[in-house]
């Protein structure tokens, strides 16, 4: 098939490009700076940046995708602005792919969303059908939230393609915020990072190159829908802090009073350590024939 991957200069685009090669496709990158082609590593690119109409449906039309790959965020840096900007890339964004594909006669979108977006409610480990985090009190998390509903819902919604969303968990491996050069890293080594007394929050992580397999899967698949990805071990804040911890060779994490953590912590990691919801794959292992290759546990901190 002809596939098109946007994003396909960041961790998972990298990581997808080859997978896709070698299973027999024929793939372009979509990218935004003619520079970064190289980075790519693919002799076929269009350029585009995401956020214009105009350029991407250029970029599309003179690549004729059967499948688009949107694997676009700006979240290198963990900043307002970024992700402010990646809002716009799941919405704008988005639709400025879906337009352009349906115009160049794509099949199927495959699109990166994210598996914690869901509410603080019910059981640790939720399914996909779980209701998401609208209303979230951090005004940056609810347009997070409600940048990621819209995205799905555009995806889902357009007529004559199959749209195919992977909610991803939290992202580890070489250069993510987990790598042990990455901004935590020197904070928890230093014994820096507190944890809250009742860490409960529940994380489902997931290594890179399991985000690209399970992407290679949705390409190769006849099945289109919603799928958490993420690998077979939920955790407790107050299981992986302290073994993340170990694994980058610091002291164990200084427990503060609950009532405190927000201040500390600040409102996304208070929320994760203490109230998120970790991620059922059970869909994906059965529909997508996916199931993740290495655990949180196995290395953290590895590449
Ligand atoms: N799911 C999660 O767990 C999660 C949550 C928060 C943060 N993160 C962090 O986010 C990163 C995830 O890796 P990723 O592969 O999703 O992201 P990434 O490595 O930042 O890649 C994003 C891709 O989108 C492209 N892009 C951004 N804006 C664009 C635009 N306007 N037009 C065209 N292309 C555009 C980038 O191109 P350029 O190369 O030109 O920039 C790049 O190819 C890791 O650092 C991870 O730690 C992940």
């Amino acid at each position: 098939m002809r596939v098109v991957v946007a994003g396909a200069t960041g961790l998972i685009g990298t990581a997808l490009l080859p997978l896709l090669r070698t299973r027999g496709h024929h793939v372009t990158a979509l990218v935004r700076d003619e520079s970064k082609a190289v980075a790519a590593d693919t002799a076929d690119t269009v350029v585009a940046d995401a956020l214009d109409p105009v350029a991407v449906r250029g970029a599309l039309l003179a690549s004729r995708p059967d499948v688009v790959v949107h694997q676009l965020t700006a979240l290198r840096q963990m900043s307002a602005e970024a992700f402010e900007t990646t809002a716009r890339l799941r919405t704008e964004g988005t639709a400025n792919l879906i337009m352009a594909a349906r115009e160049a006669g794509a099949a199927k979108l495959v699109v990166q969303s994210i598996s914690f977006a869901t509410a603080p409610l019910g059981d640790p480990v939720l399914s996909e059908d779980a209701p998401l985090y609208l209303n979230a009190p951090d005004a940056s998390w609810s347009r997070t939230v409600q940048a990621v509903a819209e995205m799905e819902r555009l995806v889902l919604g357009t007529p004559d393609i199959a749209g195919t969303i992977l909610r991803y968990g939290t992202l580890f491996g070489a250069r993510t915020q987990y790598d042990p050069a990455g901004p935590f890293g020197a904070v928890i080594r230093r014994g820096q990072l507190p944890i809250p007394e009742t860490a409960a929050g529940v994380t489902s992580f997931l290594h890179v190159r399991d985000a690209a397999l399970a992407a290679l899967s949705a390409v190769d698949s006849d099945v289109a829908g919603v799928f958490n990805i993420a690998d077979d071990e939920p955790a407790e804040g107050a299981t992986w802090l302290p073994e993340y911890a170990r694994q980058l060779g610091g002291p164990p994490p200084r427990p503060i009073p609950s009532d405190v953590a927000e201040k500390v912590l600040g409102w996304f990691a208070n929320y994760q350590l203490t109230a998120m919801r970790g991620a059922r794959t059970d869909r994906a292992r059965s529909e997508l024939g996916w199931k993740p290759t290495v655990s949180w546990r196995h290395g953290l901190t590895s590449g």
